[in-house]
């Protein structure tokens, strides 16, 4: 049982109570949350997550169909999880009490934005409620908001401007945020997203999926005399690459093996979990700590360029990388150094993967901020929304 209560500021809003149901299907992670606001504040009061990394560890990535199916196999149990959690007993005792339903539409995998995206097409059809469809990447930048009890929460009073550093398994962006949905990107991959390079270099060292967390562990044991050159260092731009440091990986994976794999072999089998090249235990830690130095150099790099160009009074990280332990121990400590007047916030640890927690706050501001008629589209929603698997920040 997950019971957090997380805040954000709602100043420039109105304020009421309000019941919200929220729905996360975007790729391999089942999740729905039930959050009352009131007094500035968001309880929440159930959070259920089932995630299917066993099930696609074996073939070393997230497999879309099988991904949908168990979304499909495993949303009833979760609402109904998330329902006694909150101690309302059934559904439809919940279906008097909520005001709200959100459900992630994208970017995602599209099998499995379809099954959240009907699924809360059905309960916002047959509870009568307004459906408020979700950016899965607005979701996370709005997990730096919230902080997770016991610890204490004081609110972001005026934040804005602030610049978001979003990493996850499909995106990476630099976005600035002028005021309560506003978005500006300032900066994209233009190959692997930071996640993706994460896993790949995982599978490339064996460590099974996701990579991110266990690259991280083995790298802390590692400790290299040779390092990878940082991507698009001297680029003025604000985007990044991370495909040219994987392969830069491979390469001297391979010849710390002494060549003993056939790179043509590497690449014409896939997908496959485990390239078994034959890396010692330190090898391969040597390997993490190298590529994770350099991927996370990139990342303070890049925010640096923006905080420089684009002053902000706060900056913050969200997706599921923000839970690497080096990015948030240099984010927190150098981005106040260098840039005084700009506060760092990062999101609690357990809200940094995909999870319907951090929609609650997106769809209520949404909600807050619509006018008539968007309220009405609101309510109409159970009959037209459309899951997108490559929706674009900007599109409320
Ligand atoms: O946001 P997320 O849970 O799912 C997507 O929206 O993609 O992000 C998942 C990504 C995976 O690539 C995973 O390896 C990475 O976040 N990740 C990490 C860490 N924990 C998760 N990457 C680096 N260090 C970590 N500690
Ligand atoms: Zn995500």
């Amino acid at each position: 049982m997950n019971f957090f209560l997380f805040c954000f500021s709602v100043f420039h809003y109105p304020l009421s109570i309000m019941l919200i149901l929220t729905i996360e299907t975007s790729c391999d992670e089942t999740s729905i949350a039930i959050g009352k606001i009131a007094n500035q504040k968001i309880k929440l009061l159930s959070h259920v997550v089932s995630s299917q990394i066993k099930l696609h560890a074996k073939w070393g990535g997230v497999v879309p169909n099988l991904a949908a199916r168990e979304h499909l196999k495993n949303l009833v149990p979760v609402l109904d999880a998330a329902i006694r959690e909150a101690g309302f007993g059934n559904s439809v005792y919940l279906a008097r009490k909520i005001d709200l339903v959100g459900v992630t539409q994208g970017p995602g995998l599209i099998p499995s934005l379809l099954m959240g995206v009907n699924f809360a097409k059905s309960l916002a059809y047959i509870w009568r409620k307004p459906l408020i469809p979700i950016n899965h990447m607005e979701a996370h930048l709005y997990t730096s908001w919230v902080k997770a009890l016991p610890r204490t929460f004081s609110f972001r009073d005026k934040p804005f401007p602030m610049l978001a550093l979003l990493i996850s398994g499909g995106h990476t962006m630099l976005v600035m945020v002028k005021k309560h949905l506003e978005y500006k990107v300032l900066g994209e991959t233009l190959d692997d997203a930071a996640g993706e390079a994460f896993d790949k270099v995982a599978r490339i060292l064996g460590l099974g999926y996701p990579g991110g967390p266990q690259l991280s562990k083995i790298a802390q044991r590692g400790c290299p005399d040779f390092e990878f050159p940082v991507p698009l260092k001297n680029s003025r731009d604000l985007n990044f690459s991370f495909s040219g440091l994987k392969t830069a990986v491979l390469y001297k994976a391979l010849k710390l093996a002494g060549n003993k794999k056939n790179i043509k072999d590497i690449f014409s089998r896939v997908p496959k979990p485990d390239l078994n090249i034959p890396l010692t235990r330190r090898q391969k830690a040597d390997l993490a700590c190298a590529f994770q130095a350099v991927a996370v150099e990139s990342l303070m790099e890049q925010a640096k360029k923006a905080l420089a160009r684009y002053p902000a009074k706060t900056a913050v990280l969200g997706g599921g990388v923000a839970a690497n332990a080096l990015l948030r121990e240099r984010f927190s400590r150098e981005i106040p150094r260098e840039f005084p007047k700009t506060r760092v916030l990062l999101p609690p640890v357990e809200l940094t993967g995909d999870n319907a927690a951090m929609l609650i706050p997106v769809t209520y501001l949404k909600w807050q901020k619509a006018g008539r008629a968007r309220r009405d589209a609101y309510g109409k929603n159970w009959q037209s929304l459309e899951a997108k698997a490559n929706l674009d920040l900007n599109v409320s």
